[in-house]
C-alpha cells in the first residue's frame, strides 16, 4: 500500500501565516504538522509516500522534508499546478499511485490513533474505500456520513443543514484503484473543485463497498488558529517527554516539563511547563506559561506569554500585558517603543488578526 499526503491547497483560513509559508509546515510542539502524518504512516508500515505540493509552497515543503531518509520512507513530490480539489490531487498523483491501493492523508490533519487497525480492516475486507469518522458537536460544519446498520456508508453530505448523524469525515481515507474510475465520472462542484466526497458518493452509487471506521482518539484539522493552538496543547499534554538533563538558566525558575534547545539563553525568567523552546533563543525578564511552543531563534524580552505558538526568529519585547492564545509568525516583531509606552504603532500584514484587550 502507498500513501498520498496532500500538502498543497490555499490555506486561506490560516492567513497571514500562509502568505509566506505552507500551513503544513507550521509547527506544533516545534515540529511541522506534516511530519506527524509521515511518522504515523511509517509506523503503520507504509514507506512509499507521495506528497502533493503547490507551486507557491512546494519548494519549501520539499526542502524541509527531504526525500524521506530521516523518516525511513521514500518520498516522491507531486506538483499540483492549482488547488482544484482533493479528487483533482488524486488525479494528478495517478502516475505515482499507479494501480495500487493507497491511504490519502490531508497534510494539515493530526490524529492520535495509529493507523494499523484501519489499514488491516481495509485489506482484510477487500473494500473499495474506507473512510474515518469522528463524532463532533457541530456536524453542520463538516462533511457528514449517513451509515447503514452494518457500517456501509449510504451517503456523504457536505456541511448539511440537517445532519443525518454527528459523524464527521476525518481527513484520512483508504482507497482501492476503483477510486480513479469514480473521479473520472464526477464534475467540479459549485466551488469549482473536484471533491473527494463526490467521488466516494460515486463509488457508493455504483454499488461498491465503502465502509467507515470511527477514530477512538482525538482528531484536529489544524487549518485554523484555534485548532492549531489546541493541537499544540494536546501534544504537549500527551506526547511531550523532555530529556531529563538539567536546563541551564540564570536567576530563573523552571517548573514542570520544559525542553530547551542548544544555544538558548534564559535569564531572570519564569517558565512553567509544559513548554518547548528551540535552539538559539534569548529569553530575558520574561514569563512563558504552559502549553507554549517557542521555535528556534526567538527573542523574548520583558514579555509574558501563555498558551501560544511562536514561529522562528520572531521577536517580542516589552509588551506589558500578557500575550495569550496567540500564533506569532516567523520573523514578526512586537515591541513597545520606550519613548511612547502608551502609544501603539503597527505594521501589520494583510489579513492579520489582532485583539487588544
Ligand atoms: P483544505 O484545508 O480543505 O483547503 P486549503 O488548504 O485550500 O485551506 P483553506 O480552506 O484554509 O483555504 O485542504 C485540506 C488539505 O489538502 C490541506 O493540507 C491542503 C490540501 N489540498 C491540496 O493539496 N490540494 C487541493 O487542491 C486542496 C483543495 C487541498
Amino acid at each position: 500500500m502507498k500513501a498520498l499526503i496532500l500538502s498543497g491547497g490555499k490555506g486561506t483560513r490560516l492567513r497571514p501565516i500562509t502568505y509566506t509559508g505552507a500551513k503544513q509546515l507550521v509547527p506544533v510542539m516545534n515540529k511541522p504538522i506534516l511530519w506527524f502524518g509521515i511518522e504515523n504512516l511509517v509506523s503503520a508500515g507504509i514507506d512509499q509516500i507521495g506528497i502533493v505540493i503547490s507551486p507557491e509552497t512546494g519548494a519549501e515543503v520539499r526542502q524541509r522534508t527531504g526525500l524521506g531518509d530521516q523518516f525511513g520512507a521514500r518520498i516522491t513530490y507531486i506538483l499540483q499546478d492549482k488547488p482544484s480539489g482533493l479528487a483533482h490531487a488524486v488525479q494528478v498523483a495517478r502516475p505515482f499511485l499507479q494501480d495500487d491501493a493507497f491511504i490519502m492523508y490531508l497534510g494539515d490533519n493530526l490524529i492520535q490513533d495509529n493507523l494499523n487497525s484501519f489499514i488491516h480492516e481495509f485489506q482484510q475486507n477487500d473494500l473499495d474505500a474506507s473512510i474515518l469518522l469522528k463524532p463532533v458537536v457541530n456536524p453542520q460544519s463538516f462533511g457528514v456520513a449517513k451509515l447503514a446498520a452494518d457500517g456501509q456508508v449510504i451517503q456523504l453530505i457536505e456541511k448539511p443543514q440537517i445532519p443525518p448523524s454527528n459523524l464527521a469525515l476525518v481527513g484520512i481515507y483508504l482507497f482501492s484503484p476503483t477510486i480513479h474510475g469514480a473521479i473520472a465520472k464526477i464534475k467540479p462542484s459549485s466551488r469549482g473543485e473536484l471533491e473527494i466526497t463526490d467521488a466516494i458518493q460515486q463509488l457508493i452509487d455504483d454499488g461498491k463497498t465503502v465502509k467507515a471506521s470511527q477514530l477512538a482518539g482525538w482528531w484536529l484539522d489544524t487549518g485554523k488558529k484555534d485548532d492549531l493552538l489546541e493541537a499544540n496543547r494536546l501534544l504537549l499534554d500527551t506526547c511531550f517527554q523532555p530529556p531529563s538533563t538539567e536546563i541551564e538558566a540564570i536567576h530563573s525558575q523552571i517548573k514542570g516539563r520544559v525542553q530547551v534547545g542548544q544555544g538558548t539563553t534564559i535569564i531572570h525568567s519564569v517558565i512553567r511547563g509544559p513548554v518547548i523552546i528551540g535552539r538559539d533563543c534569548h529569553i530575558e525578564n520574561s514569563f512563558i506559561g504552559s502549553y507554549s511552543s517557542i521555535s528556534d531563534g526567538v527573542r523574548l524580552l520583558d514579555t509574558e506569554i501563555d498558551h501560544s505558538v511562536v514561529l522562528q526568529s520572531a521577536c517580542i519585547e516589552g509588551i506589558h500585558h500578557r500575550i495569550v492564545d496567540s500564533v506569532i509568525g516567523q520573523r514578526a516583531h512586537l515591541r513597545t517603543n520606550p519613548r511612547r509606552p502608551k502609544a501603539s504603532q503597527f505594521l501589520i500584514g494583510d489579513d492579520s488578526q489582532i485583539e487588544l484587550v
